[in-house]
C-alpha cells in the first residue's frame, strides 16, 4: 500500500509556519508522504489561526471547499493550531467534516489520531503543556537561505485583547545550546539567515541565559550571516538586549515593537503594562543607541470604549515615531479573551474600519517617505530568490525591506549578500541595481 499523502495549509503567523514544519517532520517519521494540493491528498490538515475573526472565516471557507472531496472519496480532514485549541469540542461537534482536532502543544498525538480517523473514529488532542517545546524534533523545512527557529512558546502577559495565552499556553523556552546546534546545522545546509521566533520572544529565559545571550550566541554561528527575531514585547527591552542588537554586525537593525495603542487609558485596559511616555522613551533610547534602526509595529484600532480623542493619541504617536511600516488591525472580539469578559465591544464596526483606514493612509505616506529617502544610497541585501519576474532577484535589506534588482548573470545567487544601489521606491518595495 502506498503511503497516505498529506496536504497541509497554513494560516496565521510565522510560528504557525514553523509548527507546520514540525508537523511534517512528525508525520514523515511515521511514513506519511506529502502533496501540494487537496485534490491529490488522502489527508488535508489546516493549521489555523484564531487571532481575529477573519482568520476564522478563512478556515470555514476552506473547509467548505473540501466538502465535495470528503463526500467523493472519504478524505480525512484535520484542524490544527490555535483555532482548534480555542474552539475545541465546539468545532468538532459543529462541523461534520472535521475528523481530527489538534492544538499547538499536542502535535505528537497527530499520527495516532489520523490512524483512528482512517478507521472511522473522530478524535481530539487539545491539552496545553508547560513543557512542550518540540526541541528534539528537527522541522521538515523547505531548504532555502532563510529559516525560523522557535526558541520559546506561549505567553504569560495576558493582554486583554489576545487569545494567545489560551491557545498556546504558558511561556517556556528551549535551552540555548539546542538552539545554537540547530543554527549550526542550518548553516551547514546553506542557510544564511535565521529568525528567532516566540510569542514573546524577548522573555526567553532558559534558567541560565536570557534573550540577549541567545541572540549573541546564534549570531556567532559561522555561516549564519543575519539573525532576526520576532515578536518582542516593549516591557522586556533591557539595555543588554539593545547593546547586543546595536553592536553585533550580524544581528539585523530591525525591531518590531508592537504599540497596540497610543492612549494611556486604552493601554491600561489592554494590560500592556507600559504608558505612552514609557513607550516613547524606549523608542528614543533605541534610536539614540542605534540610529539606523528600522522600527515597525502592530496597532489595534477601535478597542473597547476607545474614544475619538484616544484614537487621536494613537494617530499622533504614529506621526511622532514614524515607523518604517505597521500592521494595523480592527479590534476583533475573540472567545475566551479577558476583554470579552470584562468590557463591551462597543465601537461600531464602521468606526473601527474608518480609524484603520486613517492610520493606514498615514502610515503609507510615512513608509513611502522613508523608502524614498533611501534612493541613491548603497545598501547591503541578502538575496532570497526570484522576484515576481524571473529576470529579477528578490532580496531584503538588513532592516527587512524588500528590494528587487535585475539579474545580470554575474554569479549572484540565493544566499548572496551584496551591496546594491537604490534607484526607486514604493510604499513597500525598493528597486535597485547591483554595483
Ligand atoms: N483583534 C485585533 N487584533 C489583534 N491582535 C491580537 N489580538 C487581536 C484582536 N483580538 C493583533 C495585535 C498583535 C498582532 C499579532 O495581532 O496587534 O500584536
Ligand atoms: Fe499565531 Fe496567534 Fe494566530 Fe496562534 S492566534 S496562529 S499564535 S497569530
Amino acid at each position: 500500500m502506498r503511503a497516505p499523502r498529506v496536504f497541509i495549509e497554513t494560516f496565521g503567523c510565522q510560528m504557525n509556519e514553523y509548527d507546520t514544519e514540525v508537523v511534517r517532520s512528525i508525520l514523515k517519521a511515521r511514513g506519511y508522504g506529502f502533496t501540494d494540493s487537496a485534490d491529490s491528498a488522502d489527508v488535508v490538515l489546516l493549521n489555523t489561526c484564531a487571532i481575529r475573526e477573519n482568520a476564522h472565516n478563512k478556515v470555514y471557507g476552506h473547509l467548505g471547499l473540501l466538502k465535495p472531496l470528503k463526500e467523493e472519496r472519504g478524505l480525512v480532514i484535520g484542524v490544527l493550531g490555535c483555532m482548534a485549541q480555542n474552539l475545541k469540542k465546539d468545532l468538532l461537534a459543529g462541523d461534520a467534516l472535521i475528523d481530527v482536532l489538534v492544538g499547538p502543544d499536542s502535535y505528537r498525538a497527530l499520527p495516532d489520531l489520523l490512524e483512528q480517523a482512517v478507521a472511522g473514529r473522530k478524535g481530539l488532542a487539545v491539552d496545553l503543556s508547560e513543557y512542550e517545546t518540540y526541541a528534539d524534533i528537527v522541522p521538515d523545512r523547505i531548504e532555502g537561505v532563510t529559516a525560523w527557529i522557535a526558541v520559546m512558546r506561549g505567553c504569560d502577559n495576558f493582554c486583554t485583547f489576545c487569545v494567545v495565552p489560551y491557545t498556546r499556553g504558558r511561556e517556556r523556552s528551549r535551552n540555548l545550546i539546542g538552539v545554537v546546534r540547530e543554527a549550526e546545522a542550518l548553516a551547514a545546509s546553506g542557510c544564511k539567515q535565521v529568525t528567532l521566533l516566540g510569542q514573546n520572544v524577548n522573555s526567553y529565559q532558559d534558567g541560565v541565559h536570557d534573550f540577549a545571550d541567545l541572540l549573541g550566541a546564534v549570531a556567532d554561528v559561522r555561516g549564519i550571516e543575519r539573525v532576526r527575531f520576532t515578536s518582542p514585547h516593549p516591557k522586556d527591552f533591557p539595555n543588554k538586549l539593545l547593546e547586543a542588537v546595536a553592536d553585533h554586525p550580524k544581528i539585523c537593525k530591525h525591531i518590531h515593537l508592537p504599540l497596540q495603542a497610543g492612549s494611556d487609558r486604552i493601554l491600561e485596559l489592554m494590560n500592556r503594562t507600559y504608558t505612552r511616555a514609557e513607550y516613547l522613551a524606549l523608542v528614543d533610547r533605541i534610536r539614540r543607541r542605534c540610529p539606523d534602526i528600522v522600527l515597525t509595529t502592530d496597532i489595534i484600532a477601535g478597542f473597547c470604549s476607545e474614544t475619538e480623542e484616544e484614537f487621536a493619541e494613537t494617530y499622533d504617536l504614529v506621526q511622532k515615531v514614524e515607523y518604517h511600516s505597521a500592521y494595523i488591525f480592527k479590534y476583533s472580539e475573540r472567545k475566551n479573551i479577558i476583554a470579552a469578559r470584562k468590557f463591551a465591544d462597543d465601537v461600531p464596526d464602521a468606526v473601527k474600519a474608518e480609524r484603520v483606514a486613517r492610520l493606514v493612509e498615514l502610515q503609507r505616506g510615512i513608509s513611502l517617505k522613508k523608502n524614498r529617502a533611501l534612493i541613491g544610497k548603497t545598501v547591503e541585501v541578502l538575496v532570497e530568490g526570484d522576484g515576481k519576474h524571473p529576470n529579477q532577484w528578490k532580496a531584503r535589506t538588513d532592516g527587512n525591506i524588500v528590494t528587487v534588482f535585475p539579474k545580470t548573470g554575474d554569479g549572484i545567487k540565493p544566499g548572496s549578500l551584496l551591496p546594491v544601489r537604490i534607484t526607486d521606491a514604493t510604499v513597500t518595495t525598493l528597486y535597485a541595481v547591483s554595483i
